[in-house]
């Protein structure tokens, strides 16, 4: 009888683990489930975080870069010449952000996505652009070139202007709709 009930747990587990994502998540029930939020990106959660580094676009998840690439962008020096914009922190905010970051870089996250980016990443790289990485560029070759440039979106690095749920940290394609085109997978 005990077998049978591990057996009966386990195959639960494993049947819940293979739910697609995108009914997983927005449905509430089963992102309950550390196993299926693992399979995205961690979500960016602290205030700070958000309101600084997410005035001018949406504030990328530590989980798309590795650490090198966040110690590079948080460098004070490089934060007043941020891609032609002045991005400046006070020591101690620069600090706060900067430490968040390092910890919940993609290369220390179990989570697929950060997992997926080390992985597409030559040893040791540090781009300054999520959208360099190949694992991301690659994702984004069939979406035409006049969606990404149309003014509603204005480039790929304005992520949420086209996956949903990109605050959550969930890039399905399933959640995505594009300005001027709808929903991308139905
Ligand atoms: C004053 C506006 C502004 C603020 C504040 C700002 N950024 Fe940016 N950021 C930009 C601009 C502009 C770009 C380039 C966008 C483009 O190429 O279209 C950019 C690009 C980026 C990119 C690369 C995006 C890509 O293409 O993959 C990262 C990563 C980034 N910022 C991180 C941060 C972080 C972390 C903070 C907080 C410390 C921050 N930014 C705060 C304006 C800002
Ligand atoms: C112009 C709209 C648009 C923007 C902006 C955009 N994406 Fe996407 N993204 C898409 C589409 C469409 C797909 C699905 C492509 C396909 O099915 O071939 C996709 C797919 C993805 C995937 C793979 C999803 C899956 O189910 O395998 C990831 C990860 C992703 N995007 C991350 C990002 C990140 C991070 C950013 C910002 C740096 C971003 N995207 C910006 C439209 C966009």
């Amino acid at each position: 009888m005990k077998k049978q009930t591990t057996l009966l747990a386990l195959t639960t587990v494993l049947l819940l683990g293979s739910i697609p994502v995108s009914q997983a998540d927005g449905g509430g029930f089963f992102s309950f489930f550390s196993l299926e939020r693992k399979k995205e990106v961690a979500p960016m959660t602290d205030a700070t975080y958000n309101k600084e580094c997410g005035a001018c676009h949406f504030p990328y998840q530590a989980g798309l870069l590795p650490e090198g690439s966040w110690r590079k962008l948080l460098d004070a020096k490089a934060l007043s010449d941020h891609f032609g914009e002045n991005a400046e922190l006070d020591d101690q905010t620069r600090s706060h952000i900067l430490q968040l970051l390092v910890a919940n870089s993609a290369d220390k996250s179990s989570y697929k996505r950060s997992k997926k980016v080390m992985g597409s990443l030559e040893a040791g790289a540090t781009p300054l652009r999520v959208t360099e990485v190949s694992y991301i560029k690659h994702k984004h070759e069939k979406v035409p070139e006049k969606l990404i440039k149309q003014p509603k979106v204005k480039s790929l690095s304005y992520c949420d202007k086209c996956h949903m749920e990109a605050d959550k940290g969930n890039f399905d394609d399933d959640t995505v709709v594009i300005p001027e085109h709808g929903n991308w997978s139905w």
